[in-house]
């Protein structure tokens, strides 16, 4: 496994914790996410699936409205833990709403077996929704 740094750890650890926290009842399939905001604070959140399925919402989108909520709207850096090889990337709709507050943004995804890749929003949604 690649060298991670302290900080890269500490937001996989809380991406891995917040999976834990999953409520995937209908799927089994569990997600967390961290979100590194600009002043150091880590923001977690997990996947809250619904019996009326399209409801369902994803870890990623939670970190992001506990996060602005909490009054962050600058992130330096994500991290997502699913279980599975290759470790999943966020859905589209979770990367047009990163995109609503991150021209660009670090992500780490991360595997409950310990794998890590990185990768960029930029990468992953090279051309985001916008009316401008
Ligand atoms: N899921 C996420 O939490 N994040 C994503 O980016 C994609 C999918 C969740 C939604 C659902 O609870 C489960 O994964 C299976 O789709």
């Amino acid at each position: 496994m690649q060298k991670l740094d302290d900080l890269d750890d500490r937001l996989i650890l809380a991406a891995q914790q917040a999976r834990d926290g999953a409520y995937a009842p209908y799927s089994g399939y569990k997600v967390g996410a961290a979100l590194l905001c600009e002043n150091g604070d880590i923001i977690s959140g997990c996947n809250v699936e619904n019996r009326s399925y399209g409801a369902t919402l994803c870890a990623e989108r939670i970190a992001i409205a506990r996060a602005v909520c909490l009054g962050h709207i600058s992130f330096d850096k994500l991290a997502v833990v699913t279980d599975g090889d290759p470790p999943a990337t966020p859905c589209g709709i979770c990367l047009q709403v990163l995109a609503e507050f991150c021209k660009d943004l670090p992500i780490l995804l991360a595997n409950v077996q310990g794998r890590v890749l990185r990768t960029r929003l930029k990468n992953l949604l090279p051309a985001p929704f916008d009316f401008k």
